[in-house]
């Protein structure tokens, strides 16, 4: 192994939010397993672009150059073998945003927004909180997975606006077939459903799993989508704000990026373009360890749970780093569950309630850290028996 995912490194005092248990509510002592961002340092190639960049010492506005187009280009041609055009592309500080003013736009109060819940939960908030009617269409909980009940996916696309897709799923850790997208796709095309395909989580994938991606499948999906992209998730670079958002058809295009100049939001975050150019330019092998160290991870906490806990159940993640644990067969409530992850286990997860309401029960692990953490996180958690 080339990089060194092992090493811990001291998060605390750092004006880090997942460290910062007190001013949330938590007791001083939980190990921090919660909000997906890593407990790994960035690539060096990203280190180093930004240290030479803040060298400069100059940071006013700023706008993405050649080197930067060309190097997003080539991720997603080499990775994805999608073939994007600069012009598709709007530069966001971050994907929530993107989501939110894509219901914005695209919808106006009281028309519907379809997700799929249990999901993560600024999907059902951009609904909400911007005046929209929220349509559920619930994942199905199956033989320890979760697949789509289409029949009720069509009866909720025929009275909704926009659907926003989460893939690979947050938090159910499925990264959707070829066939499931194409239903997806067709329903949404039959009743003219604007798709907003969240694909933040695309380049965490578990072997056999490959992403693909949405809007690559068909040119007509191409001209009803938003995709939203960030190397944030993938780089850990959540706190410089910075997405990638791609929308070939140029009506769409437009009226998100007026929504985004009548919020007052223009130029980039130079930091953003940096890490992401340096991330997309020379981060490719660190990723490819980075996946094997968090499938280890998983297997981990897989054989742990089946030999020490086998009544807490890995939801088995096709991708990203967000294990879904199921916790029903210990019989608490869930109110009681999360009391007992906190003040027993002095573990800080995500409680499953906030993904929807078949998040009960449930509880999101992040195990995007250096195995011994993680290990320490194990036998914590076996004190939810006692
Ligand atoms: C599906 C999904 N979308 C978006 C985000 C956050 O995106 P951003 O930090 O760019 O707003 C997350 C973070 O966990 C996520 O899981």
């Amino acid at each position: 192994m080339k990089f060194n995912f092992d090493t811990v490194i001291e998060r605390r005092n750092t004006n880090s939010i997942k460290y910062d248990p007190v001013s949330r509510g938590k007791p001083e002592d939980v190990l921090p397993l919660w909000v997906a961002d890593m407990d790994f340092q960035t690539p060096v190639c990203v280190r180093e672009a930004l240290v030479s960049r803040s060298q400069h010492g100059i940071f006013g506005y700023s706008e993405p150059g050649a080197s930067y187009y060309s190097a997003v280009k080539n991720w997603y041609k080499n990775r994805f073998n999608w073939n994007t055009e600069k012009e598709w592309l709007l530069i966001t500080p971050g994907v929530v945003n993107a989501l939110y003013l894509a219901v914005r736009a695209f919808t106006k109060p009281g028309d519907a927004v379809l997700i799929q819940q249990p999901v993560y939960y600024p999907f059902a908030s951009a609904a909400q909180k911007t005046g929209r009617t929220l349509l559920v269409n619930e994942l199905v909980y199956k033989d320890g997975s979760y697949i789509i009940d289409f029949e009720d996916f069509e009866k909720k696309a025929k009275d909704a606006n926009i659907f926003i897709l989460c893939n690979p799923h947050n938090p159910v850790g499925r990264v959707w077939t070829k066939e499931e997208l194409l239903r997806m796709g067709e329903i949404c095309l039959r009743y003219g459903v604007i798709v907003i395909s969240d694909e933040i989580h695309q380049d965490i994938i578990f072997s056999p799993n490959k992403h693909l991606v949405f809007a690559a499948l068909d040119e007509r999906f191409s001209d009803n989508t938003v995709t939203c992209t960030s190397p944030s998730k993938t780089f850990n670079l959540a706190g410089l704000h910075h997405a990638n958002n791609f929308i070939s058809n140029e009506k769409l295009r437009a009226s998100l990026k007026q929504e985004y100049e009548n919020s007052g939001l223009s130029q980039p975050n130079i930091m953003g373009l940096i890490s992401c150019e340096a991330a997309y330019k020379d981060g490719s092998v660190w990723l490819d360890e980075l996946n094997n160290y968090l499938d280890g991870n998983m297997s981990l906490l897989n054989d742990f749970l089946q030999s020490n806990i086998p009544k807490i159940k890995l939801i088995k993640p096709e991708g990203t780093y967000l294990a879904w644990l199921d916790c029903n067969e210990l019989e608490l409530s869930a109110k009681e569950l999360d009391e007992a992850i906190t003040k027993k286990c002095k573990l800080w997860l995500n409680d499953g309630r906030m993904f929807g309401k078949g998040g009960s029960g449930f509880q999101r692990m992040n195990v995007a850290c250096p195995r011994s953490v993680l290990e320490n996180a194990l036998s914590r958690l076996k004190e939810v028996n006692k």
